[in-house]
């Protein structure tokens, strides 16, 4: 069974009520990306043969903003139609691999819902993994008559977390696990316990098959419940695997914006560590906000107050901040410094390049060693386009330049503190005065 394949069933169906926002819930943000992004992110890092994703709630809006990563990645979407509980999403993505396969799916399948963020491939791993184990005497469900021996499903549980609102993990005398019970179905007595599921559970699907037509809504929320199967399994003989994991973040599913809050506080310290070990300087991690696909050189320094968007792209040796905003497409080459009250937004600031004091570049691409003086702004938009901005290498721009796109500034060009710039500044020459006109040739040139 090692080698067994491996469909990964994402559940993303729910409408996230409880969120109070009218996103559907898995595109929620965080650190640059969807949560549907960490938890498809967690699942390709298994290699499994097959993704599907279950949607129903927001579909549109869904395949909008991931369409392409589900396209580039091979991704099985289904829609669940009107979501009638965990279990059912199972039994339609199961449905939905199987017409795309042409044939039944044989192997093993992982559950992972959409709205959990932090989950790490080592934790799904350990999940998957114990589907492969031999069942230990003593300690497992096996042991209690179950002549069948091998493990046919697995869930991650947890002891750490606060309980509400979560399925306990109900154990028998032996602590051999029984059955999960959803905390709306919970006697008084099974309110206390501490074990709760986490949702990331992996069957052999032949089990899941089996199991699945068992499933019954006859509950308070009337409906199907995928942790019914487990308590079902059980009590065929099966031998079914709780394994504990000690790390509440990683298994904390986000229902409202304080999970979201708190995720996001976890994810951007990895994030942040990941640089730092990279040997980015962050002098103030905790004023420091870095997405999630951001390329840092090591050897750069990010001062306090700075935020870097997903997809910006920082070169060695740069120095980025105080205050500093650099959005979606901005790239420092090495070298490269912006300090306080910088935006930049779809532009290159050339090798050893600096704009250090209240600037806006926007769709610029600017050479090397180039100073952009204080205040200069990039006019990029006329109300209806955006146009583009080409500054050269060695050009001096004066304080208060607005260099108003489409345009370009020739190689070592000068322009005047003020100058309002409608025209091309060819290579070398010196222009001032509102609108700006040529001075004179630069110097040495
Ligand atoms: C679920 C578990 C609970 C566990 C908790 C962990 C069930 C019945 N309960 O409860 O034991 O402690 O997660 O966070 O599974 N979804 C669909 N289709 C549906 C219903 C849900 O795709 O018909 C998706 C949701 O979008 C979500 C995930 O499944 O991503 C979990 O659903 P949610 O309603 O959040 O379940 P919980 O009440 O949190
Ligand atoms: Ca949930």
């Amino acid at each position: 069974m090692a080698d067994a394949p491996l469909a990964v069933l994402l559940l993303a169906a729910g409408k996230g009520t409880r969120a109070k926002v009218s996103l559907p819930k898995v595109l929620l943000p965080l650190c640059g990306g969807t949560l549907l992004d960490y938890a498809l992110d967690a699942a390709g890092g298994l290699e499994p043969h097959h993704v599907v994703t279950v949607v129903h709630h927001g579909m549109e809006q869904i395949t909008k903003r991931l369409g392409e990563r589900f396209e580039e990645e091979g991704i099985i979407v289904v829609d669940q139609g009107e979501p009638l509980g965990t279990g059912h999403a199972v039994q339609r993505a199961l449905d939905g691999l199987d017409r795309k396969l042409g044939h039944e799916f044989e192997g093993n399948v992982l559950v992972l819902y959409g709205d959990t963020p932090l989950i790490t491939r080592d934790s799904l791993l350990d999940v998957v993994e114990t589907l492969e184990l031999p069942p230990e005497p003593g300690t497992r469900s096996g042991q209690n008559g179950n002549p069948k021996g091998s493990i046919v499903a697995s869930l991650l549980t947890c002891q750490e977390m606060a309980q509400e609102g979560l399925g306990r993990i109900l154990r028998d005398q032996h602590g051999c696990f029984v059955a999960i019970r959803e905390e709306r179905d919970c006697s008084d007595e099974e309110l206390e316990i501490q074990e709760v599921n986490t949702g990331i559970c992996a069957f052999r699907s032949s089990a899941l098959r089996q199991a699945l037509p068992s499933l019954k809504s006859d509950n308070t929320q009337g409906e199907y419940y995928l942790t019914d199967v487990f308590g079902w399994l059980v009590a065929e003989g099966e031998n079914v695997e709780a394994v504990p994991t000690f790390d509440p973040d990683e298994v904390l599913g986000i229902n409202d914006l304080d999970q979201l809050a708190h995720a996001r506080w976890v994810m951007q310290d990895r994030l942040l560590l990941s640089h730092l070990l990279n040997g980015v300087l962050i002098e103030d991690p905790a004023t420091t906000v870095i997405e999630r696909d951001v390329q840092i050189g090591a050897e750069t320094t990010i001062l306090p107050f700075v935020v870097i968007r997903n997809g910006a792209r920082i070169g060695r040796g740069c120095e980025v901040g105080p205050f500093t905003h650099l959005r979606v497409g901005a790239q420092l080459e090495d070298g490269a410094e912006v300090g306080n009250f910088v935006e930049m937004k779809n532009s290159t600031l050339g090798s050893g390049s600096k704009a250090k004091h209240l600037t806006y570049l926007g769709d610029t691409v600017i050479g090397k060693k180039t100073n952009i003086g204080a205040g200069t702004i990039t006019a990029n938009y006329d109300g209806t386009a955006k146009h583009k901005t080409g500054i050269g290498d060695g050009v001096f721009i004066g304080s208060g330049a607005v260099l108003i796109a489409p345009m370009t500034v020739g190689d070592r060009a000068s322009t005047g503190a003020g100058a309002i710039v409608t025209k091309d500044v060819p290579e070398g020459e010196v222009w001032i005065g509102v609108p700006a006109r040529k001075l004179r040739d630069k110097e040495g040139t």
